[in-house]
């Protein structure tokens, strides 16, 4: 995209984008009821959403993209949900495949990968594999993922790693590169659509400065507008992290 285009995208002399976009996809269920169709219709709408805003942000310069597509606690979801959701995970990870080779664009998984399909982890291998190749956008999708859990599992193998004594007094810094977001900016915007307010186990290390934008629009409904709306709000707000003007 050219530097002018960018430049309209976020305003004249507008504050500057983020660097960094996490969302919480909800709605799918409620957008599929709303029409009559069964709720892992939304999934799947839902999906191809996630495929255009990923798009839209690298397009208008944001760098990094991390959405929550599956957490530790879905597994509580009837099981023929829970497979759909799984399914369209595997083949929208198959089909990233062409499109990172393609873009140069990396995709990362977030979340413990060791309980899904074989299938599924050797598809997370390779496009973690792939990523190492590319420097441009990056798309993280949590999956099996919650927030509580990527803290023990870091502060487990920070305190391995400190028995063996290969690893210092802890700092934030630290901490930090053993989180599954190793090495990637905090989130600066943190979208929730779907009408709830709350952060559900998302992120809650790297949230800490986050601003927060929470709209009524499904998931399945958010398009480029309802983006751009967010990010005009993000750059609206006065980020101080706790400093004085
Ligand atoms: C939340 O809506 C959605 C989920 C828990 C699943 C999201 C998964 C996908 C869109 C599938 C593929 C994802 C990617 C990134 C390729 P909900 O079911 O909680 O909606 P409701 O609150 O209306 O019931």
């Amino acid at each position: 995209m050219a530097d002018t285009d960018k430049k309209k995208t976020a305003g004249e002399g507008a504050a500057p984008l983020p660097r960094h976009i996490a969302i919480i996809l909800d709605g799918n269920g409620r957008w599929a009821r709303k029409r009559g169709l069964p709720r892992t219709a939304g999934h799947a709408v839902g999906a191809e959403t996630f495929r255009k805003i990923a798009t839209a942000c690298k397009n208008r310069g944001i760098e990094y993209l991390t959405v929550y597509a599956f957490s530790t606690e879905n597994w509580r979801r009837p099981e023929d949900e829970v497979g759909t959701i799984m399914k369209l995970l595997g083949r929208y990870l198959h089909e990233a495949i062409d499109t990172m080779e393609r873009d140069h664009i990396r995709m990362k998984v977030f979340g413990d990968v060791h309980a899904l399909s074989p299938e599924l982890q050797a598809l997370v291998a390779k496009t973690d594999e792939i990523s190492t190749r590319y420097e441009g956008f990056q798309a993280n999708i949590c999956l099996n993922y919650g927030g509580r859990d990527e803290i023990l599992r870091a502060a487990r193998r920070y305190a391995q790693d400190f028995k063996a004594g290969c690893a210092g007094e802890l700092t934030e810094e630290l901490f930090s590169s053993y989180l599954d977001s190793a090495g990637i900016p905090d989130p600066d915007l943190l979208i929730r659509p779907g009408g709830e307010q709350r952060i559900s186990n998302f992120l809650l290390w790297q949230c800490a400065y986050a601003e927060f934008y929470f709209t009524d629009v499904l998931w399945p409904d958010f398009d480029e507008k309802e983006l751009d709306k967010a990010i005009a709000v993000y750059q609206s707000r006065d980020r101080r992290y706790g400093r004085v003007k």
